[in-house]
């Protein structure tokens, strides 16, 4: 029996993604999307996935439209550079087909997931639990599958995790649970899928200025999201590209996996 080669090297450098193609689960908004934009100024191919057609098709022409801005390749796109599949990243489907149309695809990248599920104990009914669960678990569980029978050695999947996790705030029993389960499954994951030298990682986010962070109460406004970003250590919110850019990193470093990664503007420590 023949030893498997180790994780191939290459440069850890995020430029070095030029030409290889990511599956963003949840691309179609904030940090997902802003990964997208990000991947292809770097010369990387994208297949952005989500639920909301009319959102996706917005999307796409974003990404479209800040690669030809930034003069990348964008004036000449390839047709198959920027990729879209309308539906749940839950559905083993939907991600096959995103491999299927993308051809090859090196990394994913899974930002799926919201705050399902929050609200005081006394009132968490079972449907709220296993929506919770169904959100962000049965996605994760979705995706690693996916990734453990098709990504490539020296591929990698990256999952989406909060500092809520570790500075728990009442009423959000479930969601949060729910990501610490993923942050697990991220070191279970990255054990059981290092013989295929396929990498598994999380970016555990803090306070990031997206449409997620903008519907919660009382940050509806610019001067609001000011307002209170001016509390944190560094004195704002995150962008969604500072998040997105910890996910490129954790991509291109072929000797990162079974990390959590804090990306938080060091609100954790404060
Ligand atoms: N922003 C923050 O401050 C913050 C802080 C901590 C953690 N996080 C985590 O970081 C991740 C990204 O957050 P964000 O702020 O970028 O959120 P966002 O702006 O709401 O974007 C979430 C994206 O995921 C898609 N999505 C949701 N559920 C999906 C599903 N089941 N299948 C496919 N696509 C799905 C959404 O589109 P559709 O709804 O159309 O499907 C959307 O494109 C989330 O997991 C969030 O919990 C964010």
């Amino acid at each position: 029996m023949s030893a498997v080669p180790p994780v191939p090297v290459r440069s850890p450098l995020t430029g070095a993604l030029s030409g290889t193609t990511a599956v963003l689960v949840g691309g179609s908004s904030g940090i997902g999307l802003a990964a997208a934009v990000l991947l292809r100024s770097v010369g990387a191919r994208v297949v952005l996935v989500g639920r909301d057609r009319d959102r996706l098709n917005a999307a796409v022409s974003r990404v479209r439209g800040a690669s030809a801005a930034d003069g990348h390749d964008g004036a000449h796109d390839p047709d198959d550079a920027v990729l879209y599949v309308v539906g749940d990243g839950g559905d083993e489907r939907v991600l096959a087909e995103a491999f299927d149309r993308a051809g090859h695809v090196d990394h994913m990248f899974v930002t799926a997931g919201g705050l399902s599920g929050a609200g005081p104990l006394a009132g968490l009914s079972a449907d709220g639990i296993r929506s919770a669960c169904d959100s962000r678990l049965q996605t994760a569980f979705t995706t690693a599958r996916t990734a453990a029978s098709r990504l490539p050695a020296g591929g990698s999947l990256t999952f989406s995790s909060g500092i809520l996790v570790v500075r728990p705030a009442p009423g959000m029993a479930a969601p949060l649970s729910v990501a610490g389960a993923v942050e697990t499954l991220t070191r279970a994951l990255a054990v059981e899928l290092a013989p295929e030298r396929v990498r598994v990682n999380t970016v555990r986010y803090g306070r990031i200025d997206t449409p997620l962070l903008r519907s919660l109460p009382g940050l509806d406004s610019d001067e609001a999201v000011a307002a209170a970003g001016s509390t944190t250590p560094l004195g704002r919110f995150g962008t969604a590209e500072e998040a997105a850019a910890s996910a490129l990193f954790l991509m291109a470093n072929h000797y990162m996996t079974g990390q959590i990664l804090t990306v938080d503007g060091g609100e954790t420590l404060a």
